[in-house]
């Protein structure tokens, strides 16, 4: 079986985790996930970075053991990924025993080789970054990359020979092109190394809570050089497994850690004989509604409570809200890029892509399914070829996009094949094929939707794999791998109707209840003016009415509470909603093109101001909004949730 090996970087233990850099190990995970789909056997690693004499310094504000602080707070970041559903292979710890043995054995066998040397350093040291940094990387005194203040460090240390690497990795970068992406952050390196290279100090007098230097028990290992290390330790440097996993396929990284990665480790590996990675991925970073993320502004999203706040607003289990924010952290970026987290359109995201499309499209083929079953008996089941080779045509444009860790075009085609199932129904009107007694049609129909149904679980889930799951025990289908996929009859239909609202639509309190909540969390609010735009020019020669005229119209968002259609017609539906503190019955001709069962939860846009009039002996109060072009038909809705009986100006 092939194998596939990537790795996240490792988390300062002493840093809490915020929704930005667990980004990182959700698309490794995704990745992890992807790479398992294509049949390969995957080693995945992530886990903490904990040495170093700022760890020391909290263990001891808090009281507590240093090794009794760091395991705590491991299992704190390790618990934490369990929940983030994060299908790690191993959680590596720089304290575990077999790391620190292959940290003291690679910088034994540099020293022997001449590659590390006793000199001394003299300069200045970032703690928060651990960073040694020269006068002229300053920036007005302080650290470029965090804007803290930095210490001036002159102590005896060993040296890491990394000018005599500059050639050789001058030459590597220049035979490969992709060693690292996206381009820019290559141009960035390569710039770098041709400029020239210095050795790098890589031990410490005066941290003792590090892996003690061999050779020397007055110095520590610096912890960068421990902590790149643990990629050796995870593929098993020194057993037997590490022929069959070195080198790294992909080295995931953000893009402030690119010169550890790009540069020194690649140099140290060279310096040991052993295989470069094959790939390091720098991604952008996520900042919080239009503002870095850091701890000082106190705008950290902390990614348990968005969960905790997501799981009961929508009323869902926590582990599809996990799925909710894989989603929106995988979809709302392009990976390489730095992004931006808005509350707002996290549920733009949830209301549209996930109740909307995805789990409308569930609830419809089951619905259809518990309804016609019975008039199907001796059917037989072929799902529609056209159909699935937009299908296969689809999954390959989507490994393209997947092996780029292009995340969020791969899920965004795989979006249209959803979309593509629900025009479907549209199209075929299975209530219409059900009423004119064609089930040859009828089956076809949803043997294709069930089918696609499957498909498209399998497709999702390495960004979602409890929604994938719960798709899948829903219409009685198995995982799949992506090579195994066949568009075929899937058998006798026996979905388990009972499990079907994937997310429940969120209702307008609810909504309200989040958005406070994560406003609440964010400390330091900044007021955005709305932009102000010329207004737009009428488009054709239209009749032109006042604003005063247009005021007469009362326009409000209603829910729909009960929808059945009107007796013996094919067009009529029968309308319960509430708007605002009253409930009304409205009668409204969509019939054609939506199943009532399907709009109940529904927010639509009513004239709340029309005369009552009478339509098969029922008064309706009050007319919905719906846009039409030829057959089609599309009711208007509010893009967000909005409590009942709200205006609309
Ligand atoms: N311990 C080092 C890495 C050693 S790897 C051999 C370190 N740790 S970190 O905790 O500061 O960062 C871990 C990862 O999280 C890094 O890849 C970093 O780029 C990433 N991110 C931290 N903040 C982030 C965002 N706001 N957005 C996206 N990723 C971010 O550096």
């Amino acid at each position: 079986m092939e194998r596939y090996f990537l790795t996240t970087a490792i988390y300062y233990i002493n840093d809490k985790p915020h929704l930005g850099s667990v980004s990182e190990t959700i698309a490794a995970d995704f990745v992890a996930r992807y790479q398992r789909k294509l049949g390969k056997q995957v080693l995945f690693s992530t886990g903490t970075d904990e040495h170093s004499q700022k760890v020391e310094r909290t263990a001891q504000n808090l009281g507590l053991p240093v090794a009794e602080y760091t395991a705590q707070a491991a299992a704190a970041w390790k618990s934490l990924f369990d929940k983030l559903g994060i299908s790690y292979s191993r959680f590596i710890r720089t304290t575990d025993a077999d790391h620190v043995k292959v940290v003291q054995d690679m910088f034994q066998k540099l020293y022997d080789h001449g590659d590390i040397y006793k000199g001394s350093y003299e300069g200045w040291y970032c703690v928060k970054d651990e960073e040694f940094l020269l006068e002229s990387d300053l920036v007005g005194g302080k650290c470029p990359h965090c804007g803290l203040d930095v210490q001036h460090v002159s102590e005896a240390n060993y040296f890491f020979r990394l000018s005599r690497y500059q050639d050789r990795l001058q030459q590597w970068y220049e035979d490969h092109p992709d060693f690292v992406s996206p381009e820019a952050r290559y141009n960035e390196l390569i710039n770098v190394i041709r400029g020239g290279l210095k050795d790098i100090s890589v031990s410490r007098s005066t941290v003792k809570w590090g892996v003690p230097v061999p050779f020397d028990e007055n110095q520590t290992v610096y912890v960068w050089f421990d902590a790149l290390i643990n990629y050796a330790t995870t593929a098993g440097y020194g057993t037997e497994r590490f022929a069959k996993d070195w080198p790294a396929d992909l080295h995931l990284i953000g893009k402030d850690i690119t010169r550890f990665h790009g540069i020194i480790w690649p140099a140290m590996l060279l310096a040991l004989e052993m295989a470069l990675p094959r790939h390091i991925f720098a991604h952008g970073f996520w900042n919080f509604e239009g503002e870095k993320m850091s701890k000082s502004l106190g705008n950290v999203v902390d990614p348990a409570a968005l969960i905790t706040d997501l799981s009961s607003m929508i009323g869902v289990d926590d582990s599809l809200a996990v799925d909710v924010v894989r989603y929106y952290l995988c979809r709302e970026s392009t990976y390489g890029l730095d992004a931006d987290f808005s509350s707002q359109r996290l549920l733009l995201r949830f209301n549209t892509d996930l109740a909307n499309d995805l789990g409308n499209l569930l609830n419809r083929t089951l619905n259809m399914f518990s309804r016609y079953k019975d008039k199907l008996g001796g059917q037989s089941l072929e799902p529609k070829m056209d159909v699935g080779r937009v299908f296969e045509t689809a999954i390959a444009a989507i490994r393209a996009d997947y092996d780029a860790l292009q995340f969020s075009a791969g899920l965004e085609k795989s979006w249209g094949l959803i979309n593509l199932l629900n025009k479907m129904i549209e199209d075929d009107k299975p209530w219409a094929l059900a009423k004119s007694n064609d089930f040859v049609a009828l089956s076809s129909h949803l043997a294709t939707l069930l089918t696609g149904l499957w498909y498209v679980a399998n497709l999702i889930e390495p960004c979602m794999p409890t929604v994938a799951s719960r798709i899948l025990s829903a219409i009685n289908r198995p995982q799949s791998n992506w090579i195994d996929l066949t568009w075929n009859s899937p058998g006798p239909m026996v979905p388990q109707v009972d499990s079907t609202v994937l997310f429940p639509r969120i209702q307008p309190d609810q909504l309200e209840r989040f958005l406070s909540a994560q406003t609440a969390r964010k400390a330091s609010a900044t007021t955005q003016l709305p932009s102000q735009s010329p207004a737009p020019a009428p488009s054709s020669a239209e009749e032109l009415v006042t604003i005063d005229d247009f005021a007469k119209i009362h326009l409000r968002v209603a829910t729909i509470l009960e929808a059945e259609r009107v007796p013996e017609t094919d067009k009529l539906v029968k309308i319960r909603a509430r708007v605002g503190n009253e409930e009304r019955t409205i009668v409204a001709g969509i019939g054609k093109h939506y199943e009532p069962a399907d709009l109940v939860g529904r927010q639509i846009v009513i004239v709340a101001n029309l005369q009552p009039r009478k339509l098969r002996g029922i008064t309706s109060h009050g007319m919905l909004l719906a846009a039409s072009a030829g057959e089609e038909m599309a009711l208007l809705t509010p893009m967000s949730g909005l409590p009942d009986g709200a205006d609309i100006h």
